[in-house]
């Protein structure tokens, strides 16, 4: 059985909420750092394919350069560690080669005995060539809630962020030129006390609109 109780996955879920004023004296400890990027890597994707990658920025100097690329928001600035979720803006053969070696490694099997499950995905990355940002940033968005999550489970809050100007992080981070393009931010560190929406009522549409049994 696991630890974890029916009620105190719905407190932990019930007690998230995308914060808006983050304490800015108030670090996430490594250890409890090092579970939440784990999080991350974890995530599934498609095929396997982890099409992505995750920028931590935690740099006093680079934060300070994300509200006037954040729509004026201040979660980049005032959180602990500012994640910026990337997707690859492309994919080709090279990659599902590099992904099925990776694959083979890990299960110490010859590569030649995944030739069938390599076809299946380089026919798919084929048949869906002009789309892969989009593909993949579907993928980025699945990240994006196990972090939150997991975040919630260890006590960490969150704020995810659309708000972006994509383009400008791009910039800001170096990624212009690299296979990786801005898709959402998340900001992750402590509320402060004096943030009103901790307390807000959640809104939700009735369980019977959003919740079909059938
Ligand atoms: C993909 C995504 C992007 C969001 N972008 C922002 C944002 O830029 N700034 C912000 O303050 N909240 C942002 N939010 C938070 C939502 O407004 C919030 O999750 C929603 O109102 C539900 O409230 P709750 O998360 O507090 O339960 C975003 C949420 C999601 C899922």
């Amino acid at each position: 059985m696991p630890d974890l109780t029916p009620s105190a996955l719905q407190e932990r879920l019930t007690w998230r909420y995308a914060v808006k004023q983050f304490d800015a004296e108030r670090k996430i400890p490594l250890d409890i750092w090092q579970v939440i990027e784990q999080a991350l890597i974890l995530t599934p994707s498609s095929f396997g394919l982890q099409p992505w990658q995750f920028v931590i920025v935690t740099d006093p100097q680079i934060k300070q350069q994300m509200p006037p690329r954040s729509w004026h928001q201040t979660q980049p600035l005032h959180c602990s560690h500012m994640v910026v979720l990337t997707a690859r803006k492309s994919l080709d053969e090279a990659y599902v080669d590099r992904f099925l070696e990776s694959v083979a490694q890990t299960r110490g099997v010859a590569t030649e005995t995944l030739s069938g499950y390599r076809n299946v995905i380089r026919q798919s990355v084929a048949q869906s060539t002009g789309q892969h940002l989009n593909w993949n940033a579907r993928q980025v968005y699945i990240a994006l809630g196990q972090l939150m999550t997991a975040a919630a489970m260890v006590g960490v809050d969150s704020c995810p962020m659309e708000g972006l100007d994509m383009a400008a992080y791009d910039q800001l981070l170096g990624l212009t030129d690299s296979p990786y393009t801005t898709v959402v931010g998340c900001a992750l560190g402590y509320r402060s006390p004096s943030d009103k929406y901790a307390s807000a009522p959640k809104v939700r549409f009735a369980a019977a609109d959003i919740i079909k049994h059938i």
